[in-house]
């Protein structure tokens, strides 16, 4: 596996012009729902356009460790799942390497079940909180028979003999917090409601309704999203198209934007507006990026973005535009480092807490290539160079942290000194192809 022990360096270089038309993988957040909600419902499922990245593999090991049956054959992945409230306990330690979202989700997946479940993972994985799922599991009467200090990896689950559903008001903007109650809810009589405040990524609501969860979800007068899910339904496999990832996209979209004279389209990229703060925000700051071909892909919206260097502008991001962009602020820094004056980043809290504290990783590395940055709480305000004078030549810590990795790689291709990233290792979570996709564009990685 991928570790400090024996860290892989990588150095980015400035790249001539950036051009040609690439897909990139599978999204990581549907691709992990896939292998769940396919082991967990009864009958066949078929996946299309899986992300194969570490993180994702570890999530369909650990349905197998609990009764589902996955293989791939001809491009395609089939699953037969155990059905709805039929899961096995699990033999062994269930090892989600450094996947937040499989370690967290399969918790309330299992939360509900009257059996033992022991969850472990990387260095970055078993500092991560994970009271926040915790908690409401504990409301639904689950046990945490023991973790680390601090309610960490690694630790060990034992579900109720019956589940309580409960009402809960999420109280943080977390994706992964709300779909583990939800998923907990699934094995739990009567109806579960989670009251969500500000609205994240919704792949979990959309994806278990077309599974057949009876799921509803209205919107109050003050924008509170309230879902309710009836437990105990049955789910069906179903016939999955994964789109390309928006996250994933954001390396070579800001690598084509700051690489002078570069013409670059990404094709079929997953376009749910939960997902496209980015996209929003680099074209607010002058991005040139046409969205073309919009089309529905198996309920997702999905287009292609032809992507053309830009001189771009500092901005001051919304901070209510967080929770659709979360993953994304690493690489806007390095957007913002190649664009005139000064762009303003708050409502960060949630990024102290991913694979790394990436408010500080970020910072850390832009000040080690020379960019003018202040890092705040929970904001990062950056000072941009127009064409990357006197940036890079600094080697960035990346914290078992793939996204701070493929950020400062990108950096590195238009700043004026290469930029490397003190472990490649970890791109291979949720971007496999990163190096070869990026080779294939023209950039220079070595
Ligand atoms: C995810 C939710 C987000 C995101 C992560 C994937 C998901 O995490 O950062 O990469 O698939 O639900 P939080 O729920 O912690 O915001």
């Amino acid at each position: 596996m991928n570790s400090l022990a024996s860290p892989s360096p990588a150095t980015a270089s400035r790249s001539e012009t950036l051009s040609g038309s690439v897909r990139v993988p599978g999204d990581k957040s549907i691709s992990h729902r896939s292998f769940m909600f396919g082991g967990l419902a009864a009958g066949e499922t078929r996946i299309t356009g899986l992300l194969e990245g570490e993180d994702v593999l570890r999530t369909g090991e650990a349905m197998k460790a609990m009764g589902a049956r996955i293989e791939k054959a001809d491009g395609e992945w089939i699953i037969q799942g155990v059905g709805n409230g039929c899961l096995l306990e699990p033999v062994a330690p269930l090892d989600f390497g450094n996947a937040g979202t499989g370690a967290r989700l399969t918790m309330g997946l299992v939360g509900t079940y009257d059996m033992a479940t022991t969850f472990v993972g990387d260095a970055s994985l078993s500092k991560r909180p994970m009271g926040r799922v915790l908690d409401p599991l504990r409301e639904m009467g689950m046990q945490v028979v023991s973790a680390a200090d601090g309610g960490r990896l690694p630790l060990t689950l034992r579900g109720p003999k019956r589940a309580a559903p409960i009402s809960y008001r999420v109280p943080m903007a977390s994706a992964q917090v709300k779909s583990a109650v939800l998923l907990a809810a699934l094995n739990t009589p009567g109806i579960t409601t989670v009251i969500e405040p500000i609205m994240t990524r919704d792949h979990t609501e959309k994806m278990l309704a077309g599974f057949g969860a009876e799921l509803e979800v209205e919107t109050d007068a003050e924008g509170v999203r309230h879902i309710r899910i009836q437990g105990e339904g049955r789910l069906s496999g179903q016939t999955i198209a994964v789109p390309g990832d928006p996250s994933s996209a954001a390396f070579p979209l800001v690598a084509a934007l700051i690489v002078p004279g570069s013409d670059v389209t990404i094709e079929n990229v997953l376009m749910n507006p939960t997902r496209t703060g980015l996209i929003d925000t680099l074209m607010e700051m002058g991005g040139n990026i046409e969205v073309i071909n919009r089309r529905d892909a198996g309920g997702e919206e999905v287009a292609d973005l032809r992507v053309r260097h830009s001189d771009l502008s500092g901005v001051t991001v919304p901070p209510a535009r967080a929770p659709f962009m979360i993953d994304e602020y690493p690489v806007l820094a390095v957007a913002a480092s190649f664009a005139q004056g000064e762009t303003v980043m708050d409502g960060l809290d949630e990024l102290r807490v991913k694979e790394s504290d990436r408010l500080a990783a970020v910072a850390r590395g832009l000040e080690a290539n020379g960019v003018d940055c202040t890092e705040g709480e929970a904001s990062l305000t950056v000072r941009g160079r127009p064409g990357g004078k006197g940036l890079g030549g600094g080697t960035v810590e990346t914290h078992l942290d793939h996204r701070i990795a493929m950020s400062f790689l990108v950096m590195g291709l238009a700043a004026e000194k290469p930029v490397t990233v003190d472990d490649r290792g970890m791109v291979a979570t949720s971007f496999p192809e990163f190096f070869d996709l990026m080779a294939g564009l023209g950039a220079q990685i070595d």
